[in-house]
């Protein structure tokens, strides 16, 4: 054995996704490549759950060791995570806990959101009359200004992704979080795009809850979530669920803990557990976090953004409209090439792009198209030369 190891490198960690060989890879928008090292930690809980030799005790120590590396990710204490199943899940969970007033409100940009981030507080809108409060979009970009400029005194949280799905620009969640932390408005965010690729720090970003889930940055699987709900929030707030895992029973099985009538809710945001979780999500996701913790989120942020910035600075030479141009300080790890945002949700009506697009997937480019715009996205896995290949690729069909 040599006694020194040398730090895995962001840049041969792309031997670790065998997917990332298939074909230029820009679609972790939408899902990111499953990590060859999750893929080993599902294969095991299968092959027990096959053998019959899944030991349950071994299964709660995953769920927490990937509790406390997500609560590593974005620097939080483990008491401050629940586990969901996806982002929505995350919100709604978030959003129906708090004790609502007809009249209160909520404010969000309805023209970037996510419908993941919609929905829930419209549900809200419907069964308790609360206000949802809407601003509009500009430029691509989530305006702080306007969010800001629409919270008055009935106005009992705001709720922003850190970076939009399309156009990808990303949010200045920190200057909104100092801005709601002061008047004492609640701040929850949907952090589907940004987590396992932005250097997330909740407390430095003062938001009050965020919603992340597996499939995307953190290269593992759908159907898995994460729920960050800071302490002091969370001791003040009732789930809607109440399970047998988001209650304090000690050590021993729930069963067994005495009056349940008399139940007590769990510290901080385990309290919004809800019964048995998806162990072979959580195995992978952890799997994927230890990798991000290994290389650095930091290190691992600025990889990904210099990647996607050099792909936009060669879009653009080569004469391709890049949404918001390249020195665009919003800019993200997402790019969007096309000259205007559109409403559809996943097609463009430009012909143009649905032409590139169509060349590029014949030549097993993987991309997304949101909002009438060519999306491609960066992580860990893309390199230099999956840039070059898709630049390559645009230029002969540019010469058509
Ligand atoms: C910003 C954003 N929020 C939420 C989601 C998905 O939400 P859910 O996991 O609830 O389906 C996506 C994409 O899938 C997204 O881009």
């Amino acid at each position: 054995m040599p006694d020194h190891v040398p730090p895995l490198s962001i840049a041969s960690a792309r031997t670790l996704f065998p997917g990332a060989e298939k074909g230029p890879y820009f679609d972790t928008a939408a899902r990111g490549l499953l990590y060859s090292g999750a893929r080993t930690a599902i294969d095991a809980i299968l092959d027990a759950q096959e053998d019959g030799t899944l030991d349950k005790k071994r299964a709660f120590d995953t769920i927490e060791s990937t509790r406390s590396l997500f609560a590593a990710l974005i620097r939080c204490h483990a008491d401050e995570v629940a586990y969901t199943r996806n982002i929505t899940d995350g919100i709604a969970a978030f959003a129906a806990s708090l004790p609502w007033k007809p009249g209160d409100a909520v404010v969000v940009c309805d023209t970037l959101e996510h419908p993941a981030n919609l929905f829930p507080w419209y549900g809200l809108r419907d069964r308790f009359g609360v206000t949802v409060r809407t601003v509009a979009q500009q430029d691509g970009m989530i305006p702080l200004d306007r969010l800001i400029g629409a919270i008055d005194e009935r106005t009992r949280a705001v709720s922003v992704s850190t970076v939009s799905f399309a156009p990808g620009f990303r949010f200045p969640v920190a200057d909104l979080g100092r801005h709601c932390r002061a008047r004492g408005v609640l701040l929850a965010v949907d952090a589907a795009q940004s987590i396992g690729i932005v250097d997330t720090d909740v407390e430095a970003w003062q938001v009050d809850a965020l919603s992340a889930s597996g499939q995307k940055g953190l290269m593992s699987l759908y159907g898995i979530g994460f729920l960050y709900v800071r302490r002091a929030v969370a001791e003040g707030l009732a789930p809607v669920y109440v399970s047998r895992f988001g209650v304090d029973v000690g050590d021993g099985h729930e069963a067994e803990s005495g009056d349940l009538a008399a139940y007590r809710l769990a510290p901080g945001a385990r309290r919004f557990d809800v019964g048995n979780y998806n162990y072979t999500a959580a195995a992978a996701a952890g799997a994927s976090i230890r990798l991000l913790l290994d290389l650095g989120p930091r290190q691992v942020e600025e990889h990904v953004m210099a990647l996607a910035h050099r792909f936009a600075v060669r879009m653009t030479e080569i004469g391709l409209p890049v949404f918001g141009g390249v020195s665009n300080a919003h800019a993200s790890h997402i790019v969007t090439v096309g000259k205007a945002l559109g409403s559809a949700h996943d097609s463009t009506g430009d012909a143009d792009m649905a032409g590139l697009y169509d060349h590029l997937t014949a030549n097993g480019v993987r991309l997304g198209v949101r909002r009438d715009l060519l999306r491609f996205s960066f992580h860990i896995y893309n390199n230099d030369a999956d840039i070059d290949r898709v630049v390559d690729l645009c230029q002969a069909w540019m010469r058509r």
